[in-house]
């Protein structure tokens, strides 16, 4: 189910942001998967944050791929376009709606910044399909959507979220999501009691 809305589990996104921010700085196009991206609150909430808290040109070197099994029809159009019903903006924080968010001349919608727009790039992906989009992700984001799979698809898609990271790179899920012990090797927990996990590399993590 497609249910979402902007800034979601704001203060897990605030860490996560600000957690990556010094493994990407300086680098050339740092890449983020947000996986399961619904109808693109969550990536362009992440492409929020990271504007909040980047400068301009490194800013505008981040790519965040945002994929969801569900992108056709309205679901795509609305995504791509960013633009949004006036309520589903209500909750957002003070000032937000006003710097990123725009008329879009149709009453009663804004859609989001081109600045803002411009860094998230929506595609269809299953992630059933256990096949990565991509290699060298600085940072994937999977949140809400592993909570309706099977065990053992649960294993084979974190297994291929580990495939999707680079060297260091950061597995943001759900608060609930406990990291199933065969993974063990793979991950590293980074807080306790947080759903953030480190890839962990090395001759134990042969896959
Ligand atoms: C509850 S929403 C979560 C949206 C967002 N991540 C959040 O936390 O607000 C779950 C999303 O997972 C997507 N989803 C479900 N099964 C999927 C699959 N096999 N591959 C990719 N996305 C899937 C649904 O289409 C939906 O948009």
């Amino acid at each position: 189910m497609a249910f979402s809305f902007f800034f979601r589990d704001q203060q897990v996104l605030e860490r996560v942001v600000d957690h990556i921010l010094p493994a990407i700085a300086g680098r050339n196009r740092p890449r983020v998967w947000d996986a399961g991206a619904a109808m693109g609150q969550e990536p362009y909430t992440l492409a929020v944050l990271f504007a909040e808290r980047m400068g301009h040109f490194a800013y505008d070197n981040l790519r965040i791929d945002a994929t969801d099994v569900e992108s056709t029809g309205s679901f795509a159009r609305i995504a791509e376009n960013g633009a949004y019903p006036r309520e589903e903006l209500a909750r957002l924080p003070e000032g937000i709606l006003e710097k990123y968010f725009e008329s879009n001349g149709k009453p009663g919608y804004f859609r989001v910044i081109e600045r803002i727009r411009r860094r998230v790039v929506f595609q269809r992906h299953d992630l059933l399909s256990f096949q990565e989009i991509g290699q060298g992700y600085a940072l994937v984001v999977c949140k809400n959507v592993l909570l309706h799979f099977q065990p053992q698809e649960r294993v084979q898609v974190l297994r291929m979220f580990h495939r999707a990271l680079g060297r260091g790179g950061l597995l943001a899920t759900e608060q609930t999501q406990e990291m199933p012990p065969e993974l063990d090797p793979l991950f590293r927990r980074v807080a306790r009691g947080g759903p953030l996990f480190e890839k962990v590399e090395g001759p134990r993590c042969a896959l």
